[in-house]
């Protein structure tokens, strides 16, 4: 299960901090989102809506193999694993080991629910060297409702087991919201009793399928600030036992973040189809077409195409952006976000204060203040097909689904 945004190591910052931007003219990182298939059914999942039409058309184990060859020659340090549920492939022990093989360091994503301690063991036989498992609360049952599966919980606590049990350093990554981060408290404790040495706590970032269930995900500004002084303690408590990166959501920072340290500088997504991506949600931006690993080799990709050259350094940048003293810190935001929010993937980010389209973030956060009760779509196969059938984004429907209690 993938979080909303990339937030590998190397782009998750702490509590508001601007981390240092990677610029190393190569691709650092390859995000490998192996399936689009998954188990559950997430409300913010980083896959495109559409993703159900691309569900049969899932790169064969050599097309993998070709790109974590012509990913290496490029440069690239680390492979990270994820979909999807990247569990859901026979062959992911051959694709890590093909990675390992290749000198890269190997990461996987997971919700856990399929592992199994043989599968534990021939992932650590392959060479994998990081394992982080997705939680989505503290409570069975607030967690198996947000993610869509009865019995998760329970299994994401045995995936835990069984991973440190083969030797892994356990990560855990939560994404926060609205119906969460009240609980961000025992979200800790729990990673604590689970044995986490890393936790990652990323607030939802609003692309995609987040975007379509934007109003029932995003929190009052008292939560975000609850939440973001419970992380400060846990953070100082916890040093030298636990990392905790606590990521805050854009919507309440005054400038946006380097997303992605700039488009097409250090990141690079091959999706499960094939599609070549500078960020794994950029294929919401319909003004741009992507290429595919099937058609281009990835050095032609990262170097010579459209799609990763259009937003590459500061040159394309706008006003106010290109006269302002931050645009070599942030570059101008995201650009997903820009698109989905304006229509226009040139724009100045909104969630900066800067923007002229400032007011479509206020509009939003007045909203979340006013409580009411929505309805939001899971992330599976029949919402996609029908949301991305529609248009324009429809509205959600009027009748909740019922809360769980406990
Ligand atoms: Fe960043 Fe542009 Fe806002 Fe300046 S105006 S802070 S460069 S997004
Ligand atoms: Fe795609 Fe920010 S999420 S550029």
């Amino acid at each position: 299960m993938p979080p909303t945004r990339p937030t590998s190591s190397a782009t998750a910052g702490v509590a508001g901090e601007q981390t240092k931007i990677l610029d190393l003219g190569y691709p650092f990182s390859l995000l490998c989102e192996v399936t689009f298939r998954c188990p559950l059914q997430c409300p913010y999942c980083s896959n495109p809506l559409a993703f159900a039409r691309s569900l049969r058309d899932e790169l064969e184990t050599k097309e993998w193999i070709r790109v974590l060859e012509e990913a290496a020659g490029l440069g690239v340090l680390q492979a990270n694993f994820s979909g999807g549920e990247p569990l859901l492939r026979k062959d992911l022990p051959e694709l890590i080991g093909a990675a390992h093989a290749l000198g890269l360091y190997t990461n996987l994503s997971t919700g856990g629910t399929l592992l199994t301690s043989e599968l534990a063991g021939k992932l650590k036989e392959a060479g994998l060297a990081g394992f982080q498992l997705s939680i989505q609360d503290s409570r069975p049952e607030s967690a198996e409702w947000i993610a869509g599966m009865r019995g998760s919980f329970v299994k994401k606590a045995e995936a835990a087991r069984v991973a440190r049990e083969a030797g892994f350093a356990l990560g855990i990554n939560a994404v926060l919201h609205r119906q969460n981060l009240d609980r961000i408290e025992e979200i800790i404790a729990l990673a604590e009793e689970w044995g986490a040495e890393r936790l990652e706590l990323a607030n939802a970032q609003y692309n995609g399928w987040a975007l379509e269930n934007r109003r029932w995900l995003l929190p009052t500004r008292a939560q975000v600030e609850q939440a973001s002084n419970v992380a400060a303690a846990a953070q100082a408590r916890l040093k030298g036992k636990m990392d905790l990166l606590f990521v805050i959501p854009d919507y309440y920072a005054t400038y946006p973040k380097a997303c992605l340290h700039g488009w097409g500088r250090a990141f690079l997504t091959v999706s499960a189809d094939g599609q070549a991506l500078p960020c794994q949600a950029a294929r919401e931006i319909t003004s741009l077409s992507f290429p595919n690993v099937r058609e281009k080799s990835l050095r032609d990709i990262w170097f010579d195409s459209e799609a990763f050259n259009r937003f590459r350094g500061v040159g394309w940048l706008p006003e106010p952006c290109r006269s302002c003293p931050r645009r070599d810190i942030d570059f101008g935001g995201c650009r997903c976000q820009a698109f989905l929010l304006t229509q226009d993937a040139g724009a100045t980010d909104p969630a900066c204060i800067l923007s002229p389209h400032h007011h479509r973030i206020e509009e939003a956060l007045a909203e979340a203040e006013t409580r009411e009760t929505v309805a939001w779509s899971y992330r599976n196969p029949i919402e996609s097909k029908r949301l991305s059938e529609a248009e324009p984004r429809p509205t959600p429907p009027a009748v909740a689904k019922p809360k769980p209690t406990g």
